[in-house]
């Protein structure tokens, strides 16, 4: 197994999972585990992953320097590359200006990493500081404009370490480099699956639930249908799902999931109509993290009403993924939102909670669904979050702009599907961002809203690019939004990736 020391990036259970994708068990694990300790767990190889702070900064994460001694391969990425240099000889600098996104390396020298990869390479960059002088014994493998040491290594010891995330999809070839680490340096090999996951988390939600009785929070999106899915599979009758109907949904959404869970899967659904109570909390709400927060709380309030009606439920299953976890913050990671499964729980709660998802990313439960049976039109739903429509409006939420952005909504998810684009764009939505402008309209000033199109690739949603939506699509999109959406002007186009954006907008 390769093990993962965690130095607080956004990025951290990706490199895990990108291990597990080539077929060896990967786990995250603190910072401060002891070299003796990392002995006993018998790893193949470590990466040291990458983090937001500085070396040099006075609260700064560092690691046990025998770590350095145990003669296992490492893998130092960003950060990790940067305190591997510190701790061995060479300096890491403030590079005055800071690096987001794509960049391009040559690679120089022919270190173990690279092994048969081409010369030129496009990687994706996330930070401040970077290494200026490599430690000695070390040759620099790889050179980009702005960070002059964008890799490099010391076959002798199989110390590596590299300035950009190869983990993250933009990295051009970011799973060859890594399998070069894993396969050739560490020399594991390919034996671990999806199926042992459904096996294994089957086994351990028999165990923990036993005989008692499990409430589903199903929101009808592929995280919770396949939490469901699953806890059905494990479970059978012990099993009620709850349905909120929470009035910040999408138009017909409801009635569809209604349908598709107790027609299609026969499952106990229970939905709650709570529009009034959702709407009522965040009048005159406009902080998006206050939002999160209320909505989160809210959710549970239900369930806990629910429950005491239902009687004898000790648990609530969610369909919380990793990243949800990781972007409301860790001990080591900053908090970036807060998703509404995670950073809005209340602090008293009368459930226990199971999360069987939440070491996966989207691709991997979509994989898992697949594998469950569940069908395909369910396991490609786009992502909807949990907060709804809520954090696609700027400031505070009314019904008035609750219906702008439901029927602007409808009007795009129509022409992406006449368009043929529904596989190739991740996710689509409408935004209203709260800004009034001047028009003209049948011969009349208009101040109306503005409407913002957000549609995004992605596998994982951990980082993203713009769709480019073809001009007379946008165009058509443009045209009915104004024309069949009362109290809008105007249409724009988002056009900036993850990071340094995020895909909501709240
Ligand atoms: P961001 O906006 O953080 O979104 O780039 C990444 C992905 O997560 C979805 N998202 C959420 N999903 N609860 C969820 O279940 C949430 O609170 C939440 N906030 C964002 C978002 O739609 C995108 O797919």
């Amino acid at each position: 197994k390769i093990i993962v020391l965690d130095y607080g990036s956004q990025y951290n259970q990706l490199i895990t999972r990108r291990i597990r994708e080539l077929g060896v068990f990967s786990e995250l694990h603190p910072n401060d585990v002891t070299a003796e300790e990392i002995k006993e767990m018998n790893p193949s190889g470590i990466i040291l992953s990458g983090g937001p702070n500085s070396v040099y900064s006075d609260d700064a994460y560092t690691i046990d320097p025998e770590v350095y001694e145990l003669g296992i391969p490492i893998l130092g990425i960003c950060y990790g590359m940067q305190l591997m240099a510190y701790n061995l000889g060479g300096s890491v600098k403030n590079a005055g200006k800071r690096e987001y996104g794509k960049a391009d390396i040559e690679v120089e020298a022919s270190s173990s990493l690279f092994t048969a990869l081409p010369d030129h390479q496009q990687v994706w960059m996330s930070h401040g500081d970077h290494v200026n002088q490599a430690p000695q014994g070390f040759t620099v493998d790889a050179t980009n404009p702005s960070c002059s040491i964008a890799a490099f290594s010391d076959e002798k010891r199989q110390f590596y370490g590299v300035q950009f995330h190869p983990e993250v999809n933009h990295s051009e070839h970011g799973q060859e480099i890594l399998k070069n680490f894993v396969y050739n340096i560490c020399q594991c090999s390919n034996q671990w699956t999806m199926e042992n996951f459904i096996d294994l988390e089957v086994e351990k939600i028999r165990e923990q639930v036993q005989d008692r009785k499990v409430l589903c929070a199903l929101s009808g999106g592929v995280d919770s249908s396949v939490v469901a899915v699953l806890l059905h599979k494990a479970i059978g009758d012990q099993l009620t799902c709850i349905f909120v109907d929470h009035g910040l949904l999408r138009k017909n959404e409801a009635d569809d999931v209604m349908k598709m869970f107790q027609d299609g899967f026969h499952m106990n659904v229970i939905k709650v109509d709570a529009q009034d109570r959702f709407l009522n909390k965040l009048k005159d709400v406009t902080n998006p993290e206050q939002k999160r927060k209320i909505i989160g709380n809210e959710f549970i309030y239900v369930f806990e009403d629910q429950s005491s009606k239902l009687q004898d439920i000790d648990y609530l299953a969610q369909g919380t993924l990793y990243t949800d976890i990781i972007e409301s913050g860790t001990k080591t990671a900053q908090t970036i939102k807060s998703h509404h499964n995670v950073g809005g729980l209340p602090e008293h709660m009368d459930f226990k909670l199971i999360e069987p998802l939440n070491t996966l990313f989207k691709d991997e439960v979509r994989k898992l669904g697949e594998e469950l049976g569940i069908p395909k039109h369910i396991v490609w739903r786009q992502p909807f979050p949990g907060p709804g429509l809520a954090i696609r409006i700027l400031g505070e939420v009314t019904n008035d702009k609750l219906e702008t952005v439901r029927e602007s909504d409808a009007i795009l998810r129509e022409e992406i599907k006449q368009a043929g684009l529904e596989q190739d764009v991740w996710q689509y939505f409408t935004v209203l961002p709260n800004i009034q402008s001047v028009g003209v309209m049948g011969d009349k000033r208009t101040y109306d809203h503005t409407i913002a199109i957000r549609a995004v690739t992605s596998v994982d949603g951990m980082t993203s690019d713009w769709a480019r939506i073809p001009f007379d699509v946008l165009e058509t999109i443009s045209t009915r939004i104004v024309n069949e959406v009362s109290g809008v002007n105007r249409v724009v186009y988002d056009i900036t990736s993850k990071p340094p954006s995020t895909i909501e907008w709240e």
